[in-house]
């Protein structure tokens, strides 16, 4: 490209950022319209601090295919609950190293390993909201389900241990994206206490013999090669990783999925087709593939739809350690780069604004999605996020019927991740056989 061919970054003027800051929070249209007006990258201030945002398939490759250009980076609140050990918040070969040992709990073998407790899990939940005889909050359903994954199946936690951990888990997750300020009695400051009692839960499971329960005994291959010991603060903070990236985030998916599905009957009608012909439940040692694209392709486009729209995760960062150009733009160096994933995946040209599934089964669909991420930090949960996806919407919908409350909220709030209002509270009976 010619340096003519090059344009300054755009930029909104705003100074303070205190209002664009609110807007950011209060508005989901926020980062469309400064798109629509300033083009697929521009510049605003966040509370004082500039922040790059960009959109569309050429500014996300320009970006994450040069890495070394850009590190990882998350908001203050969310380094400081995570820690200064985290992945998340660490670079180059100390990134890769930890990375190497969390990727060993999500390899094919471990998800195998899984798969029976992912699927007890299914049954247990269909087992309770058979017998139910009030309106069940499902989207509460899926978080504590999403919670049960990671703790029960990854970590090999029950009960009580289980139980500890939630109540301060909540509390953590609820400071995540908060103004990261330890005054007395502020979600902050006790989602602090609540990250050292985690931690210490987290501690006194590492130093128990590891039974066979769980993924832990994986780890300790990889933890020789990366010079870290099995119990030390490091691997904490890197369960609690786990927990944080793996619970709203799966949650929301099913969710947003039960919603669109239940308020939509011709949909739920189609996808219905599917699932009676498959087989519920999976032979473990099958459950990884039984329901993937080759055969359920109306659940995977499903899925695709669901995520493109109310993407999980709406936006990732990136830090610039160079001056690079993004999508024909001049990024400076040292800038926070939001990638807004929720607006991109609703930009170009057709009808992206509809929900419609189908279009993933066209084989002509040229639309790149990146729900879970791109480049060197992909989602390490990716495949677990997946394989428990699925599992769930076989089970119920092969189990059980679902009719919507009539007259609650069915608007989404956004963060952490998108969930409906008021939990989707749905009446349950069985499925015709
Ligand atoms: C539908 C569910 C999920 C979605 C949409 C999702 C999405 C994402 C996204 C967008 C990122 C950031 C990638 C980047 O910065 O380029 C990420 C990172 C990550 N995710 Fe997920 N995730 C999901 C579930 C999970 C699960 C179940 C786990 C593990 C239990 C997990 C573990 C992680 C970890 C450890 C990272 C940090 C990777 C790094 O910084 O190198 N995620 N995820």
């Amino acid at each position: 490209m010619t340096n003519s061919a090059l344009h300054p970054l755009p930029t909104t003027g705003a100074l303070t950022g205190i209002l664009e800051a609110l807007a950011f929070f209060r508005d989901p249209a926020f980062a469309k319209k400064r798109f629509d007006h300033l083009g697929n990258v521009f510049e605003t201030s966040m509370l004082g601090k500039p922040m790059v945002f960009i959109q569309g398939s050429k500014a996300i490759t320009d970006l994450l295919s040069q890495p070394e250009a850009i590190e990882g980076w998350w908001p203050e609140s969310v380094q400081k609950l995570l820690g200064s050990h985290s992945l998340a918040n660490r670079n180059g070969a100390a990134h890769k190293a930890r990375r190497r040992v969390v990727a060993q709990l999500f390899s094919s073998a471990a998800l195998n390993r899984y798969s029976p407790g992912i699927i007890n899990l299914v049954n247990e939940l269909c087992e309770e909201l058979k017998s139910a005889t009030t309106a069940i909050p499902l989207s509460k359903k899926m978080r504590n389900f999403a919670f049960s994954v990671i703790a029960t199946t990854v970590l090999g936690l029950e009960g009580g241990d289980r139980d500890k951990l939630f109540s301060d888990f909540e509390i953590w997750t609820k400071a995540l994206f908060s103004i990261p300020i330890a005054l007395p009695g502020s979600a902050f400051a006790n989602a602090l206490k609540a990250r050292k009692r985690l931690l210490e839960k987290l501690q006194k499971i590492l130093t128990r013999p590891i039974k066979n329960k769980g993924g832990l005994d994986l780890l300790s291959g990889g933890l020789d090669e990366a010079g870290i010991p099995l119990t030390d603060d490091d691997l904490a903070e890197q369960l609690l990783l786990l927990l944080f990236a793996g619970y709203e985030t799966t949650a929301s998916a099913l969710s947003c999925l039960m919603q669109e599905l239940l308020l939509n009957p011709p949909l739920e009608a189609w996808l219905r087709e599917e699932i009676d012909n498959l087989i519920w439940p999976p032979a473990p040692e099958q459950a990884t593939i039984s329901y993937d694209p080759s055969n359920a392709p109306k659940l995977e486009a499903i899925v695709n739809e669901v995520m493109r729209l109310t993407p999980p995760v709406g936006g990732f960062f990136r830090r610039t350690k160079k001056s690079l150009i993004i999508d024909g733009v001049i990024v400076p160096n040292n800038r926070i780069v939001q990638v807004a994933l929720a607006s991109s995946n609703r930009h170009g040209v057709g009808d992206l604004e509809v929900f419609r599934p189908q279009r993933h089964l066209d084989k002509k669909c040229s639309l790149t999605l990146m729900p879970f991420g791109g480049g060197e930090r992909i989602c390490l949960g990716k495949s677990l996020a997946e394989l428990e996806i699925r599992l769930m919407m076989v089970g119920l919908f092969r189990k059980l019927q679902f009719r919507v409350v009539p007259n609650q909220d069915f608007t989404l709030r956004q963060l952490p991740s998108p969930s409906p209002r008021d939990e989707l509270l749905v009446n349950v009976k069985l499925a015709k056989e």
